[in-house]
């Protein structure tokens, strides 16, 4: 358990960058092993959960190579074309969720059975959402049951005769779509999956980008099998807005402060959180990069925050799954915004690496936050009455890196000493978070 005590307010000032978009750079190396050719991926972020991804692959048989330094993260995967191989023994996914539901869908589709255990965080994670799906197309799944609910471990057997289901999502999740459309590359028929609400289209875009044939009509995705994938040759992966939003905040929260945050992607499906901070009154430019210096399908830019004097806002169930990732940190903004903040439908934070409306409303009311969870049929919202400055308290990130991050960006804006008891789990999508927050701090 590494602890981290934050001791005085600073004034963040500077320019950062940050990782390379965790959520794109898993799909970038599951499509590059499944498709012709070799693709090299810039800007490739090193965390935990990139790791697990990884080493899923190399277990699968595929030869990835990677040159990490502190000005360039490459790596360069060998695409096997479609098939993969046997692993010798059970992998280990770690508690990287997105490994695990995006491979699930890849292996759908081999000839081989695959045994995939989980860390002590990613066991207590719903599978129902994904193994119902990849079931219905023909996959054997087995995985541990409590209840009507399955966990990890998950024993999958691939059938190379998937069939193309039509599936209406019953959450709004990324991930479930994603391991549907992954299966379905391999399926006989087409596969179409319908969003109520939408959600972060990466696979999307990058599937077209291999040249698979997508169609995106409303909310309809529909995935016509028949193409080979092939590698584009290079993709860029730009920064992720999810490790941003810490700093946008904590710059928004600051006096005096003013920072810049360089080439983030400002994917659409991604940049909820900067519209609801531009609602809540938040100082925020956007300057987007010139179109395609590389074959790169998603928009980024720099993103400029100054000081700010925050208004409260409602956020409303649509908007969740574009900012789904930076709620625990929006619940802090809206502790220094002015008025009654009401962020509605977020029950799928209960499923996240720990319960963060649990973790963040537990350690909000330590710094003395006004929050509250409200319960409107099987809804469940959450108010926050801002605007009445936190105090340092002993915090806890219960493993979770986004509750340590958040309340890391809390404690040094509260009044006080404050102390969080685990930053450790912080490696899991930003090891640099503490040394990037450093460079920010001149006073
Ligand atoms: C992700 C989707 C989201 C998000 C997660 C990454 C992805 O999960 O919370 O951190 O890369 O597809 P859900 O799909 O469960 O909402």
């Amino acid at each position: 358990m590494i602890p981290f005590v934050v001791n005085k307010r600073s004034i963040p000032r500077g320019k950062i960058k940050v990782p390379g978009d965790k959520s794109i750079a898993h799909r970038a190396l599951l499509i590059s092993a499944v498709a012709g050719g070799v693709t090299v991926i810039r800007n490739f972020p090193i965390h935990d959960d990139s790791r697990a991804t990884l080493n899923a692959l190399v277990a699968l048989g595929v030869k990835i190579s990677g040159t990490h330094t502190r000005r360039s993260n490459q790596i360069s995967v060998w695409g096997r074309g479609g098939l993969l191989s046997r692993p010798r023994k059970p992998i280990f996914v770690n508690n990287s969720g997105t490994t695990l539901r995006l491979l699930l869908g890849i292996l759908a589709g081999q000839d081989f059975k695959t045994k995939l255990t989980a860390g002590k965080y990613l066991k207590l994670r719903p599978m129902n959402r994904v193994n119902i799906p990849l079931r219905m197309m023909g996959a054997g799944i087995i995985a541990r049951n409590k209840g009507s609910q399955e966990y990890p471990p998950i024993i999958i057997s691939g059938n190379i005769s998937l069939l193309g289901i039509s599936y209406f999502l019953p959450v709004a999740s990324a991930q479930v779509k994603s391991a549907i459309l992954l299966a379905g590359l391999s399926a006989k028929g087409k596969t179409r999956v319908i969003e109520r609400i939408a959600t972060r289209d990466h696979t999307e875009r990058m599937l077209k980008l291999f040249g698979a044939n997508i169609t995106i009509k409303k909310n309809n995705i529909i995935l016509n099998p028949g193409r080979n994938l092939v590698s584009p040759g290079e993709i860029y992966i730009p920064g992720d807005i999810s490790s941003a939003a810490f700093f946008i905040i904590l710059a928004a929260i600051s006096p005096n402060a003013r920072i810049t945050i360089e080439g983030v992607s400002l994917n659409p499906s991604r940049c909820g959180i900067i519209n609801v901070l531009k609602r809540m009154q938040a100082k925020i430019r956007l300057e987007y990069a010139e179109k395609n210096k590389t074959k790169n399908v998603e928009p980024f830019g720099n993103i400029i925050v100054n000081s700010s004097r925050l208004k409260s806002t409602v956020v409303n169930p649509g908007e969740v799954p574009s900012l789904i990732d930076e709620l625990p940190v929006l619940m802090v903004a809206a502790c220094f915004a002015q008025g009654e903040t009401v962020i509605k439908g977020v029950g799928e934070l209960r499923v996240k690496e720990t319960d963060r409306i649990n973790s963040m409303i537990m350690n909000l009311l330590r710094m003395g936050a006004d929050i509250r969870v409200v319960k409107t049929g099987s809804r469940e919202d959450i108010v926050i009455n801002g605007a009445c400055a936190l105090r340092g308290a002993k915090l806890e990130s219960f493993g979770d890196h986004r509750t340590a991050m958040s309340m890391i960006v809390a404690a040094m804006a509260a009044k006080g000493q404050s102390r969080i008891n685990d930053v450790s789990c912080i490696s899991k999508s930003f090891p640099g978070f503490l040394s990037t927050l450093k460079s920010l701090i001149k006073t």
